[in-house]
């Protein structure tokens, strides 16, 4: 967005292109983008002019939709800027854009699908949308019998639809004077399900609304001008910098997309409504179910609050020397896991014990330690990296810990009680199911502590505390980092909890010890990586892989599994290793490889005896154990051993997945697919 600065409208694309590019993670099925357009070139590529004499002299806008990634998007713009009148040099004091990167939840990928989304000729109303519309079959019912025609199959369509009813109703009714404001907000009276949505109107050139329930938004300020002294907060619920200087504003729904332009931002909350007009803003808040004269009138109230600061760098999201996101962040996590730990392991001095501070849980803790129960509820890695931290959790604090896949709590809607914590794991903060089970643990009155990776996520907002994972930003779809600082960030909770017992004190300082060298003994692991290459060459035709692991290691096991199905597409199952004889050993024999984890610690016999049983039934063996160990686990010389190093028994999940991360990686490139987008597959999953 460009508000009082005069840029032409190549960098008005471009500007749209790159916030795309940085939020192509999220979604890369097709995308869109909308500009003015005051140039004689039709307005509407797509749609034919509008018949309505209202849109006269309006400046209308120029609406670009392509299926694909964002490249076939940009190239399909130049192309039909080439082929067209419209003149990219004609620049603009004020200008407002939209974009939309997709990922299809109603509707297969397509232009028509694609956002933004329009009233309809004319494209009086356009709207991007990320959420779904669960009542939007209802709304198209009554926009259909109102005379409005569907070109999509999405949710999103009846919004801009609905915006144009309210707008043309106002009107009819004589009510010329209705703002941009006032028309969302009938708009959101109506809307149920989850969105962050953006509002762009030739009927009210050089503004924009955004409004949000459920799925994440922000804004992004730049001004310039030195002089911020008093510019950086809201006054009078009009954000303008006193000298009236220029200034660019942004809205995403990722912090990703405006940090190179600006870091002081405004997390906008659930049912407020940004309006941008004229380089001003100003923020109302709706609320649907709270109207002073009755429960179907809104209630509005302005809404005053300072920016804050965002504490990313712009390096964090680029790839450096690597050539994908998933590369550079397995290789990261010596840093990562370091940031992670930073200012939270505290040694002590001679006669002090060693200690974990979290200080986002410190006025918790005794209430935790109270529960009757430990409640560990996430998806995907979150759910493995808590399966993984489960053992040290009830080892160090007593407390009984369940895990609950959180689609599943809600699917059989189990019993969640006051006397338990409910610990919410989360990479993004933002995960649909993982939201639903916190508000259902918050309604059943559970102590809600969330682990996010994701500062002012809404996991991070609406759990009563928490831990900030702070592996830095993870792009690539497949979690890899953040898995691993979550397990670690869990282990530091464990031990917090169990701070207060004597009995374990040795134990705990012992792990501390172990997370202090974590980072280097990761740095050791890493070296593998050309071993996995070489392993991944003779993986590289399976039709799939067994991951047989048990304990500390079974999470392990699964998430090997995961990231060698999400990137690799290869089938692969994470097997508790103390199953086998219930049903796997059945799969066994000289073709499909098994890859056993077999590092020291309470459960090495076992998996000696479980290698044992699998070369008898002439099992194809990958091996991995703890360095020193390859002889001990080798069997007759057929099967293939790598060793890792050997850290405190409940870290080692963390040392283990790294060259299994490596082995998904490598299978990835070597059989041609796209690591860092995952056919099918999105790294925030914002919808049920
Ligand atoms: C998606 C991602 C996974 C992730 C899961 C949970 O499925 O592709 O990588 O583990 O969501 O995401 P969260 O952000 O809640 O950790």
């Amino acid at each position: 967005l460009n508000y009082n600065v005069n840029r032409e409208r190549r960098y008005i694309l471009q500007v749209l292109f790159n916030g795309l590019r940085r939020l192509e993670y999220r979604g890369y099925d097709s995308a869109g983008i909308s500009i003015d357009d005051s140039s004689s070139f039709s307005a509407d590529l797509e749609a034919p002019q509008s018949s309505s004499s209202s849109l006269s002299g309006l400046s209308p806008s120029l609406v670009f939709r392509q299926e694909g990634n964002i490249e076939s998007l940009v190239k399909s713009v130049y192309q039909e800027v080439a082929e067209s009148e419209i003149n990219l040099e004609e620049s603009y004091s004020v200008h407002a854009g939209i974009a939309h990167t997709r990922w299809a939840t109603h509707g297969e990928p397509a232009p028509r699908n694609s956002h933004p989304q329009t009233s309809g000729p004319g494209n009086e109303f356009l709207v991007v949308h990320n959420g779904v519309v669960t009542n939007y079959e209802v709304l198209k019912e009554t926009l259909v019998r109102h005379g409005f025609t569907f070109e999509s199959e999405t949710d999103t369509e009846v919004i801009p639809k609905l915006a144009k009813f309210v707008f043309d109703k106002a009107n009819e009714e004589g009510d010329q004077t209705v703002t941009f404001s006032q028309v969302v907000l009938e708009v959101m009276r109506h809307l149920e399900g989850a969105y962050a949505l953006i509002f762009k109107s030739r009927h009210y050139p050089n503004e924009l609304i955004a409004c949000k329930r459920g799925s994440p938004l922000l804004l992004g300020v730049k001004e310039f001008t030195e002089d911020l002294s008093n510019g950086s907060a809201f006054h009078d619920d009009v954000f303008v910098s006193k000298n009236g200087q220029p200034k660019e504003l942004f809205l995403s729904s990722d912090a990703n997309a405006v940090v190179e332009h600006t870091k002081k931002v405004l997390v906008i909350e659930d049912g407020e409504v940004v309006h941008l007009k004229d380089g001003g803003v100003s923020i109302l808040k709706f609320d649907k179910d709270k109207g002073k004269h009755g429960a179907s009138l809104p209630r509005v109230a302005s809404i005053q609050r300072a920016l804050s600061i965002l504490e990313m760098e712009v390096e964090q999201i680029n790839k450096g020397k690597y050539e994908h996101y998933m590369q550079k962040e397995i290789h990261e996590q010596p840093e990562s896991l370091t940031t992670t730990m930073r200012g939270r392991l505290i040694r002590g001095g001679s006669c002090k014990a060693k200690t974990v501070l979290l200080g986002g849980l410190k006025d918790h803790l005794k209430t935790i330690r109270r529960s009757r129960r430990i409640v560990f509820i996430g998806c995907g890695t979150s759910y493995n990296a808590a399966l993984a931290a489960r053992p040290i959790l009830e080892e160090l604090s007593g407390i009984p810990v369940t895990m609950e896949i959180a689609s599943d709590l809600l699917d059989r809607q189990g019993p969640i009680y006051r006397e338990d914590t409910a610990v919410f794991v989360s990479q993004s903060g933002e995960t649909a199911d993982t939201l639903n089970a916190l508000e259902y643990a918050l309604e059943n009155g559970a102590l809600c502590v969330g682990i996010t990776n994701t500062v002012g996520s809404a996991i991070a907002r609406n759990t009563h505390c928490g831990v900030h994972i702070n592996a830095g930003c993870e792009i690539g779809v497949a979690s890899t980092k953040a898995y691993t600082s979550q397990i670690v960030v869990m282990a530091m909770l464990a031990i917090a909890i169990g701070a207060d017992a004597i009995s374990n004190q040795e134990r705990r300082e012992a792990i501390i010890d172990g997370l202090f060298d974590l980072p280097n003994k990761v740095r050791e692991v890493l070296k593998l990586d050309q071993e996995m290459k070489d392993l991944a060459k003779l993986l590289i035709a399976e039709q799939s892989l067994l991951m047989f692991g048990r304990g500390y290691n079974y999470a392990t096991a699964l998430e090997a599994a995961l990231k060698v199905k999400e990137v690799a597409l290869m089938h692969s199952e994470g097997i508790l290793a103390g199953e086998m004889k219930h049903g796997p050993l059945a799969l066994v024999d000289e073709n499909l490889p098994i890859l056993v984890i077999a590092t020291r610690d309470g459960c090495f016999s076992k998996q000696q005896s479980v290698i044992q049983q699998l070369h008898a039934r002439k099992g194809r063996l990958v091996v991995m154990c703890s360095k020193g160990d390859a002889a001990s686990v080798s069997v007759g010389g057929s099967s293939r051993v790598f060793e890792v190093p050997q850290v405190e028994d409940c870290l080692q999940p963390v040392v283990n997945i790294v060259p299994l991360q490596l082995l998904a990686y490598h299978l990835t490139v070597l059989r041609g697919f796209n690591v860092d987008q995952p056919r099918n597959l999105a790294k925030s999953v914002t919808t049920e």
